[in-house]
């Protein structure tokens, strides 16, 4: 394999038995076979009152093999004597498909809808795509209909109905419900899944979730985890901890013997020679972004082409965040066929970002490709800028990893950096988000549900004073908190929308910048993602198709074209495919505004816009972003580059921009920090506007001395002299 082998690490050895609360080896009660869970009766669905298909049995007898099912009667009873229950076990044991349906069946919920209410089982994911993807398949094994009995619930989209009884629901989803709903009152369960994780919406979560639960005596919490850290949520928690011992099997772990200089080449070169040398067995390869993954997956397919029939046919699918549900199915579907009876095997090879590490869970994976990185959010308070880093990932997190090959067999894993590197360069485990992130959302959120003392809120890992106080600092500048730290009427409506205080801002300010139909469409195209179409093959056709949209004031309002031709032109496919517009961005950006639209009329927002014809029509709007995004301008230097005023940062103007000349002063959108930092969605605005709208924030007694500060001045002098002359 051209890399040396060094040692053989069995995962085995990782459980430690003398932890694990004493299993139940014995027989389950196979009650449900029968299909009595509830009092069905045999072979009849007590949810539909249909009789089960034979689909439903199919899956039940795989279910029944999972390790969660031998310890069934031991979590219920677990379960039933305690509020709170923390569960660990490998990842593919079978906890975010089982659990919630032993718990549905301890708590007895009543079969008719009307009686449900208050009754619900909540099981959070942090990544939409587990959401969707465990809660259909869930919903096919206790077989009923998606959106019914068991729905899901991501950002923007909400899939469950007044039926559901059993809800799969990203973190910040049920953070959002808890602004509503402080003490969660419609579910009698909470699950809180991969809490390995740790995310932001997770981890406040938790505390709130302690404070619910002395409130409410009646409901139940699992603490659901991989085999990380479990004994620091027991503690937290101080809760009984139940661990289920997983199937693994031995995994071979090659390092390379030199660091790679370009790990995307290298996984790929790994990938062609597992499928040339090694013995049938799927792979999985770790990318890190969507792009990246989409033209790995091109190039291994195009490679194994090239060998013609000497070697195996090969499915290759990609797995991240954003890919349509159709698309996310196919890694379930099984390796392709020999293309000749007694021909060589055919493989599938997964290409994922780190949501397979954990969250879902691919049967038949026996090797591994880990180059070693994944995107990682990181923030610096200190220049404020939050930003997706590509970075080396924990030494757990390679241990994860690994670990997926050896779900159904004996594995490899190729690990493409040297064994020095995993010894010396890599941190034991990721840290919280918590600690890497802009809290100014968070700090919304608290407020929001009337938690005012952040300092002395339970956190499991308390985030950095200095970033909690640029949380409170920015959301001050915003007007959503006074100068006392507590919630204005402005911040109250601000907090409602499920977007971040800035667009939130944006939004509600725009009825009197006259333009709230406009920045709804932008604010929407925002939360996709990218919605222009560049297929290696046609590039220079995409990037013209895309020049047609592009507006000389910048990206923004490109995006805003498009949205408008997209409506226009009625939607149309046809119309999208020969501009080279993604139809489902689209589609989901028109859904997005649907939504925000929604919440603007709860809160009498005016829907409006300038005339068309007018020559503040687009000034307008530009306006109106600076009032959300006055702390995300930059100023062009004399020297030729940019500086983000306050913090004084050196920034380029992202490659993607669609502006034919560099302005003094630009608003963007985010930071993106590759080889150099990037600022990306950028649009023109005058120098003017700021000091106008936003002085309290370009109060210069306490600004740094820099060329903007030099540019201000003299337009404060100019703005003075004018209104003395008005
Ligand atoms: N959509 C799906 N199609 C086929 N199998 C699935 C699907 N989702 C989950 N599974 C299978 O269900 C099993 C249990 O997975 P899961 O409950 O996610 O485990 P855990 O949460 O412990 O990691 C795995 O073998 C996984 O492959
Ligand atoms: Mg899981």
């Amino acid at each position: 394999m051209g890399m040396e082998r060094k040692r053989k690490v069995s995962l085995l050895d990782v459980v430690d038995k003398s932890k694990i609360t004493k299993i139940n080896s014995g027989g389950f009660s196979s009650s449900v076979a029968s299909g009595s869970i509830i009092g069905g009766g045999p072979g009849i669905n007590s949810w539909t009152g249909r009789p089960y298909s034979q689909r439903y049995y199919e899956i039940l007898v795989k279910r029944r093999d999972l390790p969660v099912w031998h310890q069934k009667e031991e979590f219920l009873q677990v379960f039933k004597s305690n509020q709170t229950v923390i569960l660990v076990g490998e990842t593919g044991s079978g906890k975010t498909t089982q659990i919630p349906q032993f718990v549905l069946e301890a708590i007895d919920i009543k079969t008719t809808p009307n009686k449900r209410k208050k009754m619900m089982v909540a099981c959070t994911q942090p990544r939409r795509v587990a959401a969707m993807s465990v809660s259909r398949r869930v919903a096919e094994e206790m077989d009923v209909t998606i959106g019914e009995e068991v729905g899901y619930s991501i950002r923007f989209e909400d899939c469950s109905s007044a039926r559901t009884v059993l809800k799969y629901l990203t973190d910040g989803m049920l953070l959002r419900e808890a602004m509503t709903d402080p003490l969660l009152e419609r579910y009698k369960v909470i699950i809180l899944d991969e809490a390995h994780e740790r995310t932001l919406a997770t981890d406040v979560l938790f505390g709130l979730l302690k404070q619910v639960l002395t409130n409410r005596p009646d409901l139940k919490l699992v603490v659901m985890s991989a085999t990380l850290e479990a004994e620091k949520f027991q503690s937290y928690f101080d809760a009984p901890l139940m661990k289920v011992p997983g199937r693994l099997h031995p995994v071979e772990i090659f390092y390379t013997e030199e660091p790679e200089s370009d790990y995307l080449d290298a996984a790929i070169r790994t990938v062609v020679q597992i499928h040339t040398r090694e013995t049938p067995g799927d792979v999985l390869v770790f990318l890190t972004g969507e792009e990246e993954i989409e033209d790995a997956c091109r190039k291994i397919t195009k490679k194994v082409a090239k060998m013609g029939d000497k070697v195996g046919p090969v499915k290759v699918v990609p797995l991240y965040s954003s890919l349509s549900p159709a698309m996310q199915q196919k890694i379930f579907e099984p390796a392709p066929p020999p293309v000749k009876e007694s021909g060589p095997a055919g493989r599938k090879i997964v290409v994922s970002t780190n949501i397979a590490e954990t969250s879902l869970t691919i049967d038949g994976i026996v090797y591994v490709v880990d180059p070693g990185f994944a995107k990682q959010k990181v923030y610096n308070p200190r220049v404020r800028v939050e930003s997706l880093l590509v970075s080396p990932i924990s030494k757990a997190s390679a241990h994860q990893r690994s670990g997926r090959a050896g779900r159904t067999q004996p594995g490899k894993c190729f690990r493409l950096y040297t064994e020095k590197s995993f010894r010396n360069d890599l941190q034991p485990q990721t840290y919280p988000e918590m600690l890497r992130s802009n809290l100014a959302n968070t700090v919304l959120t608290l407020k929001k549900m009337g938690i005012n003392d952040l300092v002395h809120f339970d956190f499991m890992d308390a985030p950095a004073p200095e970033t909690l106080m640029r949380a409170l600092e920015a959301l001050n500048y915003l007007g959503a908190i006074d100068d006392d730290g507590n919630l204005t009427k402005l911040g109250e409506i601000m907090s409602e929308f499920p977007l971040d205080p800035q667009m939130s801002k944006m939004l509600v300010v725009s009825p009197e910048f006259n333009c709230s139909n406009e920045i709804l469409s932008i604010s929407a195209m925002l939360s996709v993602p990218n919605c222009f179409v560049r297929p290696r093959e046609a590039q220079k056709a995409a990037d013209e198709a895309k020049a047609r949209f592009g507006h000389i004031d910048g990206d923004h309002l490109t995006l805003l074209n498009v949205y408008h031709a997209y409506k226009q032109n009625n939607e149309d496919p046809l119309w999208c495919y020969e501009n080279f517009i993604n139809q489902r961005v689209l589609k989901a950006a028109d859904n997005v505004r649907q939504q925000l639209v929604r919440i603007m009329a709860r809160f009498n927002l005016r829907l409006c816009s300038t005339d068309f014809n007018s020559r503040d029509y687009y000034i307008n709007i530009r306006k109106a972003m600076v009032a959300g995004y006055f702390m995300q301008v930059a100023h062009l230097e004399r020297t030729g580059h940019y500086l983000t005023v306050k913090d004084n940062q050196v920034v380029h103007l992202h490659p993607s921009n669609c502006l034919d000349h560099k302005p003094e002063w630009v608003i963007y959108n985010e930071d993106v920090q590759t080889n150099s930092n990037y600022i990306r969605t950028v649009t023109y605005i005058c120098g003017e506007w700021i000091i106008d709208i936003a002085p309290h924030y370009y109060d210069l007694t306490n600004f740094p001395l820099c060329e903007a500060k030099r540019v201000l001045e003299k337009l404060y002098k100019k703005w003075k002299k004018e209104s003395r002359n008005c």
